[in-house]
């Protein structure tokens, strides 16, 4: 092996030793480089004579020229690897599991109010929905309940700027709904023809000033209108107690009207229910209040009561959904607990 093939060899292990771009560099430096050892090589052709010269220029010319594709080949392979560490590091791996989304569900007071517009609607009933900044005359005055009234120390109300309250009961819908469909059915009214039933619900957020395990500022109601010309205490009966029946999808309970007071209603009666079965047996709960819509009331709501007979009821939502779901402290459906939350996924 002569001298020439000696060098390309070296540059060949050097340029295969070289981990980095930067060592490979340094290596080409090394031989072709300004003072590389084939720059040096050229530069001693000067001291030889013109045959000498001739030929040996050839060969230093052939041993560049292979030192040159030694490099490329190096430089290739560097690139080369370089690229793979990086697609490596990049490299999505399709087989891992995905970061799934989270589902919600329906909060328990929610749903609890789909199934009751549900129930309702299928025996007929509209579902209305109201303010719940109200005004005296519909939370209290329209209601028979005028200023002074005692009954209005039953109420823990909100008041608030304008004369203004947070409707204490959603009872105002019964005189927003029936003047409304009152003044939609005048020209039968005043014809003096029947005008159709009135059959609507109303169920909504509620306010009074009031907490502890079983009440809230803010809770729940659905009120409960039916007024026509052949309505009795016994179509109320009957609407109720196929509502609860229906809505614990039991017939094995008692439910019993017990009189009671309310200054809408005349005879009034609060409604009590009682399991046959289960934790709550034997066990009387209140769930509403209802009664026959007083004449007074008839009459704010643009009607005579000498032709129209009307039944109202008022239940408690948060109380209805606390015995269907078994939840015993009210305050669990308003602290947003995720643990809580996610058992009515
Ligand atoms: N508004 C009453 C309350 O919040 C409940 C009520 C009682 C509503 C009798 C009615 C009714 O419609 O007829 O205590």
């Amino acid at each position: 092996m002569n001298d020439l093939d000696q060098l390309l060899q070296q540059a060949q292990t050097e340029f295969a030793a070289a981990a980095t771009p930067a060592d490979l560099e340094n290596a080409k430096a090394r031989f072709i480089g300004k003072s590389g050892r084939v720059t040096e090589l050229m530069k001693g052709l000067a001291a030889l004579p013109i045959e000498e010269k001739k030929t040996r220029g050839a060969e230093i010319n052939v041993l560049k020229t292979g030192i040159e594709a030694a490099l490329t080949a190096r430089r290739q392979a560097l690139a080369d690897a370089e690229l793979a560490i990086q697609l490596k590091a990049e490299a999505l791996d399709v087989t891992l599991p995905g970061r799934a989304r989270g589902t919600g569900g329906l909060h328990p007071i929610t749903r609890a109010m789909e199934r009751i517009e549900a129930i309702f609607g299928s025996m007929g009933f509209d579902v209305a929905d109201g303010p719940e900044i109200e005004n005296d005359w519909f939370n209290f005055t329209a209601l028979n309940t005028p200023e002074d009234h005692p009954a209005r120390s039953m109420h823990d109300t909100f008041y608030i700027e304008g004369g203004h309250v947070l409707r204490t009961h959603t009872s105002p819908m019964q005189i927003r709904y029936a003047v409304q469909h009152v003044k939609k059915h005048k020209h039968l009214i005043d014809a003096g023809k029947a005008m159709p039933e009135i059959r609507v619900i109303a169920p909504g957020r509620t306010y009074r000033v009031d907490s502890d395990a079983t009440h809230s500022p803010m809770f729940h109601q659905v009120e409960g209108l039916w007024v026509g010309e052949n309505v009795s205490f016994k179509d109320l009966k009957s609407v109720y107690v196929n509502f609860m029946h229906q809505f614990f999808e039991t017939t094995d309970m008692d439910i019993r009207f017990r009189p009671s007071y309310f200054p809408f209603t005349e005879p009034s009666a609060e409604i009590d229910m009682m399991f046959g079965s289960g934790p709550l047996k034997g066990r009387w709960l209140e769930v509403s209040g209802s009664g026959q819509v007083h004449p007074q009331v008839i009459r704010n709501m643009g009607l005579d009561p000498e032709r129209y007979i009307g039944f109202a009821f008022g239940s408690g939502i948060d109380r209805l959904a606390m015995l269907r779901y078994g939840v015993n402290d009210l305050r669990l459906f308003f602290d947003g607990d995720l643990r809580f939350l996610t058992q009515f996924k």
